[in-house]
């Protein structure tokens, strides 16, 4: 049976920047709902028109389209030995929509890495985020800085701020994220699959402390 991660925290957490750095260990894809609609809207797709403004706003897009996507997504043959789920799912439909996809690929949610940090240390890391225009490298003006200002580091692409990470779509997110995803935590604990670690260690540090919380999870 195959074995699916989820990521789950809040906007700012470090999910993207610890999925980068465990999936190269681990051997899964990385599958990011954000990344799959970011990738929409640059393409203008149609999906990219229907996200769009929601994003703007910090909202969630709604859950039919992107259990749709992600449930699309999963059934490409990379996913077929598992996947490492960065943002999705956040809300209780969708958690219940991935149960039941993965029930039919026959493969199951293995562990919830839950990545806890405190609200007040969110807007700071969200407002001083650049991400890469190619492939979504994430960086931090203070704490994890490009060694070239404004290129990225792996593939030299230019460096952006992110059109949801003004303070106050930041402050909209998180808003969100307690009312409709924090639920999560406790749907996952109570499966016995959640495991929280504290993302206000350095990147190192937590993802060392993810690593070893997952290789004790057969
Ligand atoms: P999405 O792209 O998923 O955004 P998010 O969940 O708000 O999370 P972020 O990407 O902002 O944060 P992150 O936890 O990945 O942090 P990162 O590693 O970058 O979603 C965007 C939008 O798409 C949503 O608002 C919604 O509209 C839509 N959407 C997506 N999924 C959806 C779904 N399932 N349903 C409905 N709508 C959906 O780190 C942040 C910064 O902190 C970086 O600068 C990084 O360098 C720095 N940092 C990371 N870790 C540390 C550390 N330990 N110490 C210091 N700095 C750190
Ligand atoms: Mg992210």
């Amino acid at each position: 049976m195959s074995a699916y991660i989820v990521l789950l925290g809040p906007p700012g957490a470090g999910k993207g920047t610890q999925a980068e750095a465990i999936t190269k260990t681990l051997g899964l894809p990385h599958i990011s709902s954000g990344d799959i609609f970011r990738e929409n809207l640059k393409n203008q797709s149609e999906l990219g028109k229907v996200a769009e403004g929601f994003m703007k706003r910090g909202e969630l897009v709604p859950d039919d389209i992107t259990i749709a996507m992600i449930k699309e997504r999963l059934t490409r043959p990379d996913c077929a030995d598992g996947a490492l789920l960065d943002g999705f799912p956040r809300t209780p439909a969708q958690a219940e929509a991935l149960a039941g996809m993965l029930a039919e690929l026959d493969g199951k949610v293995k562990a919830v890495p839950y990545i806890n940090v405190a609200e007040a240390v969110l807007i700071e890391r969200l407002t001083g985020r650049w991400t890469c225009r190619a492939q979504g490298h994430i960086f931090h003006e203070k704490f994890n800085p490009p060694k070239n200002a404004g290129r990225c580091d792996f593939d030299d692409s230019e460096l952006y701020q992110r059109d949801d990470d003004k303070a106050e779509t930041v402050k909209r997110r998180i808003r969100v994220y307690l009312e409709q995803t924090e639920p999560l935590i406790d749907y996952y604990r109570k499966r016995d699959l959640l495991i929280e670690v504290d993302g206000t260690k350095p990147i190192e540090q937590v993802t060392e402390e993810l690593l070893v919380a997952l290789s004790v999870r057969k």
